[in-house]
């Protein structure tokens, strides 16, 4: 039976959480391919919000098994915090798989992110200091610790010992901070983590291929987005893991021809949180009235959102580099009250026209976005059940985003709400 992938098509927050959510009704499995607690993914049920970073958004359903692959680095606090939550709040999380090949944030991690972004000074990647760039290039270099590594005290006493040593040098050489305690971290992940997450690890990989083999069906949910991807995003204002649909594969151990369907997340404008290029942006009132009707401030870090229009180049881009099969359009209610809309249909830059982002970052910087204006709706499309129900321009504008980016869009958002989406027909 297949696979499919949720996959963001812009810089993140385009609704993935509440899209696998909503898609995870019909599936057994929901699996988190890459990425850690840097994601945070909104769902709201019944006006009850949830903010999951680590743990996959079909949990709030009795009959999905949530799975954390082996491409997501792990803080076994963030983790067991998020696990205690969503206990606190009925949610029954005892399904839950870790996939013991995932990697491990470790105290340095996140203390290496915040050093770094403050050397970068002006140059900062605008990160979300929670460790995930060390941690990957810990796991590139092959003195990651691993989930597994709980499991044997032994091994990670070891490999804790030599990885710290390094880490020591460079925390009170370079950077003139205290040395890290490895008995210190040892006690904390090996007496107090390892303990409680014993139960859930194992091997993710046997479990999802044995699920498809009985026929279930599989969602894989990623996290950050397309231009945060480490090979093609807007490097180096990225993330360090592959959101990218290919990522799913890496990221859960499905192979590629495991996975039927690639749906692409879309805000019908667009968001970035951090620094890099943003051919779109908006400032001024325009942007504050987005940012406030979209409430766009981070799900977990409240820093601000930078908003811009709906961007066709990028999204032409996504498609290919995902195979998109489809594609899920949320917030179009937060452009309800727009006299006009506009939709960037291709680049400009030193006399040359772009259908797709130029691959040279000088000319990515440079670009002038070519737009199209449609009009608006001016009207409350919140409470729409049904696609026939939204204005003739509203739906002129999804028509309108297809025909530019040559996806179809099968599920349109029209408000946060778990039953807030219409379906084009
Ligand atoms: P993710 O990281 O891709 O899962 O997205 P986030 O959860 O970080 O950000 C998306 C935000 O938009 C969340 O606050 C959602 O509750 C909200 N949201 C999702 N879909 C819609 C929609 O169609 N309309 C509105 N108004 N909000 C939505
Ligand atoms: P979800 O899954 C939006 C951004 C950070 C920063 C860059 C690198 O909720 O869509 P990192 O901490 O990953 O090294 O930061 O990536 N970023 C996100 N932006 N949504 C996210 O996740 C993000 N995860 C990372 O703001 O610019
Ligand atoms: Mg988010």
């Amino acid at each position: 039976m297949p696979a499919t992938v949720v996959v963001g098509t812009q810089w993140g927050d385009e609704g993935k959480g509440k899209l696998t959510d909503l898609l995870a009704r019909d599936m057994d499995m929901v699996v988190r391919y890459q990425g850690g607690h840097n994601a945070g993914h909104r769902i709201v049920v019944n006006g009850e919000a949830f903010a999951l970073q680590l743990v996959p958004s079909g949990v709030l359903y009795p009959h999905i098994i949530p799975v954390i692959g082996n491409g997501v680095v792990i803080d076994p606090a963030v983790l067991l915090a998020e696990l205690d939550s969503l206990i606190a709040k009925g949610v029954d999380v005892s399904r839950l798989l870790v996939s013991g090949n995932a990697h491990l944030i470790m105290p340095y991690h996140q203390e290496l992110d915040r050093l770094t972004e403050r050397f970068l000074g002006k140059n900062a990647l605008g990160t979300t200091k929670r460790g995930i760039g060390p941690a990957y290039a810990d796991k590139s270099s092959r003195v990651g610790l691993r989930v597994q590594d709980l499991l044997d005290p032994k091994i990670f006493r070891e490999k804790l010992d030599v990885v710290l040593h390094e880490k020591n040098l460079i925390l009170t050489k370079i950077y003139n901070r205290p040395a890290i305690s490895a008995q210190a971290i040892a006690e904390q992940y090996l007496d107090e983590f390892a303990l409680r997450l014993a139960p859930m690890i194992g091997d993710t990989v046997g479990v999802v291929h044995g699920a498809l083999d009985q026929g279930q069906r599989i969602l894989l949910e990623g996290a950050q987005a397309t231009f945060l991807d480490l090979d093609h995003g807007t490097y180096p204002f990225v993330t360090s893991s592959n959101p990218v649909a290919g990522g799913a594969c890496t990221g859960s151990g499905l192979g590629p021809r495991d996975i039927t369907g690639i749906v692409g997340i879309a805000k019908a404008y667009i968001t970035r949180v951090g620094a890099g290029p943003f051919p779109t942006e908006l400032d001024g009132d325009l942007a504050e009235l987005l940012v406030e009707r979209g409430h766009e401030f981070g799900t977990n870090t409240g820093r601000r959102r930078r908003v811009g229009w709906f961007d066709a180049v990028m999204a032409r881009q996504a498609a290919r580099l995902n195979s998109l099969t489809e594609m899920a359009l949320t917030k179009l209610d937060v452009l309800d009250t727009l006299e006009e809309i506009s939709v960037c249909v291709g680049y400009e830059a030193n006399g040359v026209h772009y259908d797709y982002p130029p691959y040279h970052q000088s000319v990515l910087h440079d670009v002038k976005p070519v737009f199209e204006v449609l009009p608006g709706w001016k009207t409350d499309i919140t409470a729409s059940t049904k696609y026939d129900q939204l204005p003739s321009a509203a739906k002129d504008y999804v028509r309108f985003l297809e025909e530019t980016t040559g996806v179809t869009i099968s599920v349109v958002g029209v408000g946060p709400g778990r039953e807030q989406f219409v379906r084009p027909t």
